[in-house]
C-alpha cells in the first residue's frame, strides 16, 4: 500500500515539475513576437497544446511544426510562410502533419482520393479553434457533406440511414484516412461492412441468396433511397431485374394488369411471399419463403 502511494506523490511531483518548465520554443518567440492574437485563440485545450495557458503562454508544439520554420516570413511579413495548409500548399502542408502522425490509422492515406485530390488534413480538421468541429459529436456529417452533397441531400429521402442525427456516421463505413477497401470502406468487402451492425445477414443459411451473399448493394443503397428499407428499385421490377422467367411468370405483372389487385403487384409484392429473401434455414426457404 505505501509503495502505491509513494509512487502516486512520486508521479504528482514529476508532474507539477513538467508543468512549471516553460514549454516554449525558441524559434516560436519570433512568430509571437507578430501573432500573439493566434496563441490566445484558445486551443490550448487541445492535444497539440498551443495558446495562452492561464499560468503563462506555453507552446508544447510549436508553430514552427506545423508551418515551417519560415524564416523569409518572420524576417518579412510580405513573403509567405512554408506552411499556409491553403491555396496551392494545401496538399503539401500534409508533409507536415504526416511528420508527427505516421500512425496505422494513415497507413492508407497516401493512396487515398482524398490525398489524390489535395483535399488535405485541412479540409477536415480545424487546428486554430478550441474544438476540431469534425469530432464533435454530430459534427462529423456536416463537415463530410459540406463537401459531399449528395449524400446530405439523400437525408430527405423516404428512407435512409439516419446519418444527420449522427446515429450512423460516414466513418462507420467508410475509414476517413482512406482503407485498402474499394470506396474507402472500413471493412474488405460491402457486406463485411454491413454485418457490423446488421449481423442477422450474415448468415450462413441452408439456402442462401446469391446476390445478397455476393453485395447487399445489388439491392440496396447504402445511404438513402426515395424506396422502402434503402431498395434501389421498387418491387416487383427489383426482383425482376434478374428473374424474368419463374415457374410462376415473373414478367407477367408489368403488363396492363398493373393497375390490378394482383398480389404479385399490391403491397410488399414478391416479398409477401418471398419473405425470406435474405436466406433461410427452413425447407420452404429454398424459395426464401419462410
Ligand atoms: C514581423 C511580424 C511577423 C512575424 C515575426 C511572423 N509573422 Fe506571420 N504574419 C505576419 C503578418 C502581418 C501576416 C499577415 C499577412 C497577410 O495577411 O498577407 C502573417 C501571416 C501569417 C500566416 C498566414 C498566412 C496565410 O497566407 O494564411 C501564417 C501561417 C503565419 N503568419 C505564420 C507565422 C510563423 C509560423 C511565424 C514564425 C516563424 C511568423 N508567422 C512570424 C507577421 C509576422
Ligand atoms: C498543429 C499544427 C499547427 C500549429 C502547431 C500551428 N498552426 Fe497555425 N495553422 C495551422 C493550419 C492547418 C492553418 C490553416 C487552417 C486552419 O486555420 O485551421 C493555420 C493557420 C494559421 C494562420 C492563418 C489563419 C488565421 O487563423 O489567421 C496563422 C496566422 C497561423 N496559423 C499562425 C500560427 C502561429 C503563430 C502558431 C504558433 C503559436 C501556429 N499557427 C501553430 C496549423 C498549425
Ligand atoms: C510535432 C508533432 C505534430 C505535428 C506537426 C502535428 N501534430 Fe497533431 N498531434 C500531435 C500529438 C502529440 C497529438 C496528441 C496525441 C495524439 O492524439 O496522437 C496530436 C493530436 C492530433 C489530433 C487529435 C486531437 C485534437 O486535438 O484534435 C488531430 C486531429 C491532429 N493531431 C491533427 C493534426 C494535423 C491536421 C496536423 C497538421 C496541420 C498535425 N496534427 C500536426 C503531434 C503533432
Ligand atoms: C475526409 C476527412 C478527413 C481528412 C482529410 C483527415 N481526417 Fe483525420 N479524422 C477524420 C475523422 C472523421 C476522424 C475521427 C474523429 C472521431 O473519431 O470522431 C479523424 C481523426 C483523426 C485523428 C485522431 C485519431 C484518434 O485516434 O484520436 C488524427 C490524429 C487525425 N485525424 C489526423 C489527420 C491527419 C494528419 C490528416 C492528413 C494526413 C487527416 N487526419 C485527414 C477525418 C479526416
Ligand atoms: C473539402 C471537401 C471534402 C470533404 C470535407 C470530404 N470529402 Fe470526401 N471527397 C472529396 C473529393 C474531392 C473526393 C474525390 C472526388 C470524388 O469522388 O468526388 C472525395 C472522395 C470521397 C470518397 C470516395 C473514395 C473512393 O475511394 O472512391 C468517399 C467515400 C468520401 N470522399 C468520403 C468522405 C467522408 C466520409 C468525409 C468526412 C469524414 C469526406 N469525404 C469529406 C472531397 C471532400
Ligand atoms: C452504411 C454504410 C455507409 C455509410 C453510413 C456511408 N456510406 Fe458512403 N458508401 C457506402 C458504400 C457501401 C459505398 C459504395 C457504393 C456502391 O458500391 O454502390 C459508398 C460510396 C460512397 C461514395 C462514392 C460513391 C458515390 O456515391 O459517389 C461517397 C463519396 C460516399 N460514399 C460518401 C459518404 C458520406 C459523405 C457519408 C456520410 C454522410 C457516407 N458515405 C456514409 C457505405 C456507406
Ligand atoms: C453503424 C451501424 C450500421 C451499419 C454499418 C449499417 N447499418 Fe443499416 N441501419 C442501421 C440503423 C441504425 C438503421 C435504422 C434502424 C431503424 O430505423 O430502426 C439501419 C437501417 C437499415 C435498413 C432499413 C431501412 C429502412 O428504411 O427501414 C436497411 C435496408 C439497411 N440498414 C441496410 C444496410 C446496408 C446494406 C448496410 C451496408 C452497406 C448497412 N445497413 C450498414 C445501422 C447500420
Ligand atoms: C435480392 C435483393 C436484396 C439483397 C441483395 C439484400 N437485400 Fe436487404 N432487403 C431486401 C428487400 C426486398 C427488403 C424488404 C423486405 C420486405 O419488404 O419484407 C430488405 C430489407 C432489409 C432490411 C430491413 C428489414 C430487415 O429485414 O431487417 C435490412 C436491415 C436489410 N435488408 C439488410 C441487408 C443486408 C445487410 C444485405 C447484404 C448482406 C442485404 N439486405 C441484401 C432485398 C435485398
Ligand atoms: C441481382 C440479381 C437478383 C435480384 C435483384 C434478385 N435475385 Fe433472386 N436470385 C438471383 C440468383 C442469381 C439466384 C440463384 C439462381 C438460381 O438458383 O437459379 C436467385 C434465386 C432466387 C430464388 C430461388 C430460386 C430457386 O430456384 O431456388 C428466389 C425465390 C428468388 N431468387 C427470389 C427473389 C426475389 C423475391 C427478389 C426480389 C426481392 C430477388 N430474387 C431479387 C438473383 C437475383
Ligand atoms: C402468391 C405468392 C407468391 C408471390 C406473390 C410470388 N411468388 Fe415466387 N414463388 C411462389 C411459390 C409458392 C414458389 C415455389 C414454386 C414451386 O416450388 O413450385 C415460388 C417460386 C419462385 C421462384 C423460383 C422457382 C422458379 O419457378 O423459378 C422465383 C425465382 C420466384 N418465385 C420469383 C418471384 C418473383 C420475382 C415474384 C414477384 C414478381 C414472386 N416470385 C412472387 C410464390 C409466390
Amino acid at each position: 500500500m505505501h509503495s502505491t502511494w509513494r509512487g502516486i506523490v512520486a508521479g504528482l511531483l514529476a508532474l507539477a515539475a513538467l508543468a512549471a518548465v516553460p514549454a516554449l520554443q525558441a524559434d516560436d518567440s519570433a512568430c509571437l513576437m507578430c501573432h500573439r492574437d493566434q496563441a490566445a485563440k484558445g486551443f490550448g485545450l487541445r492535444a497539440h497544446g498551443l495558446g495562452a495557458d492561464p499560468r503563462g503562454e506555453q507552446t508544447a508544439i510549436g508553430c514552427t511544426d506545423c508551418h515551417g520554420a519560415s524564416e523569409a516570413h518572420a524576417a518579412s511579413p510580405r513573403a509567405a510562410p512554408d506552411f499556409t495548409f491553403h491555396g496551392e500548399q494545401a496538399g503539401a502542408g500534409d508533409e507536415a502533419c504526416l511528420s508527427c502522425h505516421s500512425d496505422a490509422g494513415l497507413g492508407h492515406w497516401a493512396f487515398s482520393e482524398h490525398a489524390g485530390t489535395d483535399t488535405g488534413c485541412v479540409a477536415c480538421h480545424s487546428l486554430h479553434t478550441p474544438t476540431d468541429p469534425i469530432q464533435e459529436t454530430g459534427g462529423e456529417f456536416a463537415v463530410c457533406t459540406s463537401c459531399h452533397q449528395q449524400e446530405k441531400h439523400g437525408q430527405m429521402k423516404f428512407s435512409r440511414h439516419p446519418m444527420q442525427e449522427g446515429l450512423v456516421k460516414c466513418s462507420d463505413c467508410h475509414a476517413p484516412h482512406g482503407g485498402a477497401a474499394m470506396n474507402g470502406l472500413v471493412q474488405p468487402t460491402v457486406n463485411e461492412t454491413c454485418y457490423q451492425c446488421h449481423a442477422e445477414k450474415r448468415g450462413p443459411f441452408l439456402f442462401e441468396h446469391e446476390p445478397v451473399q455476393d453485395d447487399c448493394t445489388h439491392c440496396h443503397d447504402p445511404h438513402a433511397s426515395v424506396n422502402d428499407q434503402l431498395l434501389t428499385a421498387r418491387q416487383p421490377f427489383l426482383c425482376q431485374q434478374c428473374h424474368i422467367a419463374s415457374r410462376h411468370p415473373g414478367t407477367l405483372y408489368d403488363d396492363d394488369r398493373l393497375g390490378g389487385r394482383d398480389i404479385n403487384i399490391i403491397g410488399q409484392s414478391c416479398t409477401n411471399c418471398h419473405s425470406q429473401v435474405h436466406g433461410g434455414n427452413q425447407p420452404a426457404s429454398s424459395t426464401f419463403r419462410r
